[in-house]
């Protein structure tokens, strides 16, 4: 009997560099008789900076169906992906939904699927910060209890998943999807003078160093009394080493509601819109520190080998820590400056690149799911 299609949902911007290779190894590990491959963009993410743009840099296929529920509250958002998935889901009748991440959408559509009796794949299973305040730790633990198949990308995952009662039989060790993007991608990433020259930096002015920042957890942009001194201290990093930022549409608006501009020194620090996904991998690889507080950028710096800082008290990728070149630094100021500090002398960590994080995770996972699949997606 032939399968169902495969609904591969994507949301906002970190799912897209998860789905591509994704996709495309499904792609080629079905052939000609493979279950049909289906993308849903729920539209969490909607403008060009944060969707367009990516899916053009990472040459995703265009979403097949686009639920356009845009941006509200947790509640509004989780609430509209549901309503407009379960209709797709009714029409397609696939045989699985393949989620990657812990956004909110990822959630959503989990939710929506398991209901329907329709086995859910989660790829990038089990991490975990333990800090329920963060909305994707949310996300992350309730689809990894539903969900029917589930890939992880470092060993810790499946201890934690195991913890919370969940079968060893469910769980995969894949690696690490997004690693498989950078890889593909590097040897095309734009190189940071010209991302810089095209923003008018004098390319001289980096030439002996720059630091990369991106921010955009709702605990560090979201109140003034956070976001004001994060700024004020990288306005001191920034006297040693230029920085460039790469600004999320919610932390520009935060700058511009708290009138917070005049904290940033225009001189050192070049406030960019959010970048390409080829932009940003060649300003990471060109950087000497990324400070940052996103999940993904941890673990990319860790593959490129470049010193990160993570403005956080805790992260859900500790391997990027035990074994890569992510440091913990949360929002002290002291910490902040003293590891800056050891980065600028030469004393970054190096670290080493974690096990299945070698561009292949995608194939590892696209050929345990059709084999998965074919025998029934048995629990
Ligand atoms: C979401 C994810 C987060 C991920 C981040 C990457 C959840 C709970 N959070 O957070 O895990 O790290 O994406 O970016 O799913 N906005 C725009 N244009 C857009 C999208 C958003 O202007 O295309 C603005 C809107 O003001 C919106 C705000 O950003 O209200 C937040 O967007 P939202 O999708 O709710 O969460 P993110 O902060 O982007």
């Amino acid at each position: 009997m032939s399968l169902g299609p495969i609904l591969c949902v994507v949301g906002a911007r970190p799912n897209f560099m998860k789905m591509a290779p994704i996709l495309r190894a499904l792609r080629a590990a079905g052939g000609q008789d493979g279950p049909q491959l289906l993308l849903v963009h729920t539209g969490q993410h909607y403008d060009r900076d944060m969707s367009d743009k990516l899916f053009d840099d990472l040459a995703l296929p265009r979403p097949d169906i686009n639920l356009e529920v845009g941006s509200g509250t947790h509640a509004v958002q989780t609430a509209e992906v549901m309503k407009r998935f379960e209709p797709v889901v009714d029409e397609q009748a696939p045989s699985c939904v393949v989620v990657v991440g812990d956004v909110n959408s990822t959630l959503a559509c989990t939710l929506v699927a398991v209901k329907k009796g329709v086995p859910v794949v989660h790829v990038e299973a089990g991490l975990r910060s333990r800090d329920r305040r963060m909305p994707e730790e949310i996300n992350r633990v309730l689809t990894d209890q539903v969900a029917d198949r589930l890939y992880t990308t470092e060993r810790s995952a499946a201890d934690n998943l195991q913890a919370e009662g969940v079968p060893a039989s469910r769980i995969c060790f894949a690696g690490n999807v997004m690693i498989d993007s950078l890889q593909h991608h590097r040897a095309r990433a734009t190189p940071a003078a010209e991302t810089l020259r095209a923003h008018g930096l004098d390319a001289a002015c980096i030439a002996a160093g720059y630091g990369v920042v991106t921010l955009h957890r709702p605990s560090n942009v979201d109140q003034a009394e956070t976001l004001g001194p994060l700024l004020d201290t990288l306005a001191t990093v920034a006297r040693d080493l230029p920085l460039v930022f790469a600004l999320h549409p919610r932390t520009r608006g935060q700058i511009e509601r708290f009138g917070l501009g005049h904290r940033i020194d225009p001189a050192r620090m070049l406030m960019l819109p959010p970048q390409g996904y080829l932009e940003m991998l060649g300003l990471m690889a060109g950087a000497s520190l990324v400070l940052t507080d996103s999940g993904g950028l941890q673990e990319e710096t860790t593959a490129l080998g470049v010193p990160c800082l993570t403005l956080r008290e805790n992260t859900e990728r500790p391997i990027t820590v035990d074994q890569g070149t992510n440091t913990l630094v949360g929002r002290d100021r002291h910490a902040i400056l003293a590891a800056t500090a050891e980065v600028l002398a030469g004393r970054g960590k190096r670290g080493r690149v974690p096990e299945n994080w070698d561009g292949h995770a995608a194939e590892r996972i696209a050929t345990d799911l059709l084999a998965w699949l074919r025998a029934g997606a048995p629990h």
